[in-house]
């Protein structure tokens, strides 16, 4: 099933809501991602896909890929197929430039996009909504454009290769190409079919409507002649959070209507906030967040406060009981974030087991979160305005598949 039909999506609402704009688990419960695999019609990411990705790359798999962070995909198979036979791909991944500084859900998709770059060897481009935020949060087109070249920052602070990676701001960018490939896009979307996959009603201004395909199309190899021109067939490979599906359903449903390949797609779940599993990490409530300019001290004061625990309320029932590991925020966080996995299992079984404290398990979340958050604000400050220019510099790339 390529698409959720409208009644489908009606009945759905009464339950979880997953869509670009909103993410609620249903009455405070988790969000069921195997009723988001059902419902969207993506398919599990297993195992035997994880061990292709290990022996085509050499590489141990990423921590996401070990821990099921990256859960679901569409069609990623054809482009290993394709890159075991010699032919490789690109990546494309975006933003959209909302807020000033990023919390570590934010992080997700580009540390896992740069792993692939630098696994598979191959170029990126990254889509800067400018132009959605614009549309969205009621920001001015100039405080959109300021928002998304320093969000440009945090991203190449996460280590993207100049020599294979293109940002680009949609303002500065849509036209020639890209725009012909919009347009293409347009004319194969009704309103009906935009209003069933996204939720439109008659008091959204237009500018929503006619957005999808500007992230449509830099799915499409010809929406950048500076990289791709004369491999109009290479295959592109999206790394983001499930909530995006939406826009690329519409796109791998027109794709072949306009002679283009379907783009795959390797999508994750959510980071959960502080508070707990029934929604994203939210940049709008500073305190279900861990911002990527938290200082130490923000770090343990949130995680110690705010961060929800599975332990037990009393010493004498956590050593009785244990923790319960469903529900702990910071044992899911260490699932995403502490890489040594035997580490991790014995903090699981101490900790479930009673063992260990909550308090305990919270200070070595503060270390990996400090030590990860450091990292980043030093190669962020590192990050000049040349540099920024030089990524977003509309250039051939001529050693990409290197
Ligand atoms: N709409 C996304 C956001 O709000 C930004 C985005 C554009 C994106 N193109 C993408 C995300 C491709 C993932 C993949 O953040």
């Amino acid at each position: 099933m390529e698409n959720a039909s409208m009644s489908e999506e009606k009945v759905e609402e009464e339950e979880q809501i997953v869509n670009p704009w909103e993410v609620a688990a249903k009455d405070g419960g988790k969000i069921d991602y195997d009723k988001l695999i059902d419902k969207f019609g993506c398919q599990r990411l297993d195992k035997a896909l994880i061990e292709r990705v290990e022996s085509l790359t050499g590489r141990p798999a990423h921590v996401f890929l070990r821990r099921g962070v990256f859960f679901a995909h569409r069609d990623f198979g054809d482009i290993l197929d394709a890159f075991q036979k010699g032919n490789k791909f690109y990546l494309y991944t975006g933003r959209g430039p909302s807020s000033e500084s990023l919390h570590l859900g934010h992080l997700i998709p580009f540390m896992f996009t740069k792993y692939l770059q630098d696994a598979f060897k191959v170029p990126l481009v990254i889509q800067l909504t400018d132009d959605e935020k614009c549309m969205w949060k009621n920001l001015s087109v100039e405080e959109s454009q300021r928002l998304a070249r320093e969000n440009a920052k945090d991203i190449i602070a996460c280590g993207f290769d100049i020599s294979r990676t293109f940002i680009f701001s949609d303002f500065d960018y849509v036209g020639g190409a890209f725009y012909k490939n919009m347009v293409r896009v347009s004319k194969c979307v009704t309103y009906n079919k935009v209003v069933g996959i996204f939720g439109f009603t008659g008091e959204d201004h237009i500018g929503k409507v006619s957005f999808p395909p500007v992230q449509a199309v830099p799915s499409f190899p010809s929406s950048f002649p500076h990289l791709f021109s004369g491999k109009e067939n290479l295959r592109c490979l999206i790394p983001c959070a499930i909530d995006q599906d939406p826009y690329f359903r519409m796109t791998r449903d027109v794709a072949p209507r306009i002679g283009y390949h379907k783009p795959s797609l390797i999508e994750s779940t959510f980071f959960p906030a502080l508070q707990g599993e029934t929604g994203k990490m939210s940049a709008s409530d500073p305190n279900s967040a861990i911002y990527v300019t938290d200082s130490g001290k923000d770090i343990k004061t949130k995680i110690n406060r705010y961060a929800f625990s599975g332990g037990q309320d009393s010493i004498e029932k956590h050593r009785k009981y244990g923790a319960n590991l469903e529900v702990d925020i910071p044992i899911k966080y260490l699932g995403f974030f502490l890489e040594d996995d035997d580490e991790l299992e014995n903090i699981r079984a101490e900790y479930g087991a009673g063992r260990m404290l909550t308090g305990e398990v919270k200070q070595r979340l503060v270390q990996v979160l400090t030590e990860i958050v450091e990292r980043h604000q030093r190669a962020r400050a590192a990050v000049t305005d040349e540099m920024v220019d030089a990524f977003m510099a509309v250039r051939p790339l001529p050693r990409m598949f290197d």
